[in-house]
């Protein structure tokens, strides 16, 4: 379909609020200004080195300032790009949604504590959680990275401004998400939404700035032969972590009965994104790594909106043991072993936490797990 044909984002969430005849319109509008904020960092990212000749204009835009703070000096220091990337992305974020009246608070990877809807703007019935730039260690080697976001309602007292906000009112398991998303910033821009009626994608139009309906109703293959785990963990991993993994690389002459590709970009949004189009499952497990971080990822802005985004695409979001939706945060940057993915997979790694190893301690010396595992303690 030519592409002036195809429907935008707008014209989307349109179709998509007739079947509620009653909604407000807020809702749409709250989607349309996260929008705005991910394509403003797009914009922002593609500067890459060159990040003092982004255009004080492309900063000023989206966070209200003059530009040239943000701008200024983002070139010359060795690691100071990503950094003020991370910082650029949060303000674009804060900016483009705090103004419309549709919010009641934000919270971010950035800001130790949750955000207020200045006295000067008028609240809302909705909370926005977001990862403004996910993989952001990543950008120095020119690797794409994304922005999450994660969709809640506010407490009524809340949005009606009887009441302070607080951390708690974020506290609410993912399967009370309104909807979930992230843009990833690669070769094209693309924006993954999800207001619970599936998964659909959205690529943005360089010529007219437009995200357009390119991928609707995405659904991820409920079998696969890729996963990406992060290897150089494998001494802290749990055992039924391992036994999957070694079982992968078993490959065909193995207990699998085939082979499999391995893939680890170190970017969650690029990894969700490569399982959304041809499916595979990703492992961020809980680790001995660390016993006071229970996982690498954050629950509120990593995995409950990228579990949402796998859960409406078919595929199955899990910390290993259940559904990582229906985890009860305690905190609003909470840490959480993370799989995701092709759903048989995903509950396989359940079930290898439910059972006991298959095989006893003399086994282990078997030329399975011994010479032939490359991750072996
Ligand atoms: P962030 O850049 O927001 O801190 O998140 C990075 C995350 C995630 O994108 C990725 O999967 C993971 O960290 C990579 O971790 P390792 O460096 O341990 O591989
Ligand atoms: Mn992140
Ligand atoms: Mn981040």
């Amino acid at each position: 379909m030519p592409l002036s044909q195809r429907s935008t984002l707008t014209q989307f969430l349109i179709e998509e609020r007739r079947r509620f005849p009653d909604a407000s319109g807020d809702f749409n509008a709250l989607i349309l200004d996260v929008a705005l904020a991910c394509k403003a960092i797009a914009r922002a990212v593609a500067f890459g080195e060159l990040g003092g000749l982004m255009g004080n204009h492309v900063v000023a835009a989206a966070t209200g300032t003059s530009g040239a703070s943000a701008a200024a000096g983002s070139i010359n220091v060795q690691g100071e790009v990503q950094k003020k990337l991370d910082v650029i992305s949060n303000e674009m974020f804060l900016r483009a949604n705090e103004w419309g009246g549709h919010l009641a608070g934000m919270a971010s990877e950035e800001m130790e504590e949750p955000y207020s809807i200045p006295a000067s703007f008028p609240r809302g019935k909705y909370l926005l959680v977001f990862d403004p730039l996910d993989g952001s260690s990543n950008i120095d080697v020119n690797v794409s990275v994304g922005s999450i976001f994660s969709v809640l309602r506010a407490p009524a007292d809340v949005a009606q401004g009887t009441r302070k906000l607080t951390v708690q009112d974020f506290l609410q398991p993912g399967s009370q998400q309104v909807a979930a998303g992230y843009a990833i910033y690669g070769p094209t821009t693309m924006l993954m939404l999800t207001v619970g009626s599936g998964v659909h994608g959205f690529t943005l139009d360089p010529n007219l700035g437009e995200f357009k309906l390119t991928h609707p109703d995405v659904m991820i293959p409920a079998e696969t032969q890729e996963f990406a785990i992060n290897a150089s963990n494998s001494r802290f991993w749990e055992p039924p972590v391992k036994r999957y993994v070694d079982e992968c690389l078993a490959g065909k002459t193995g207990p699998r009965g085939k082979d499999f590709n391995m893939r680890w970009i170190a970017s969650m949004v690029a990894e969700a994104h490569r399982i959304l189009m041809r499916g595979g499952v990703f492992m961020y497990p809980r680790d001995t790594k660390d016993p006071s971080k229970p996982g690498r990822l954050r629950l509120l802005y990593e995995a409950n909106p990228i579990g949402m985004v796998m859960e409406q695409a078919g595929g199955r979001a899990s910390t290993g043991r259940g559904p990582v939706l229906k985890i009860q945060p305690d905190g609003l940057h909470q840490r959480i072993g993370l799989v995701f993915g092709s759903k048989h997979e995903v509950e396989r790694i359940e079930r290898y936490h439910d059972e006991p190893l298959p095989l006893k301690k003399a086994d282990f010396e078997t030329p399975l797990f011994a010479e032939r595992s490359l991750f072996r303690d």
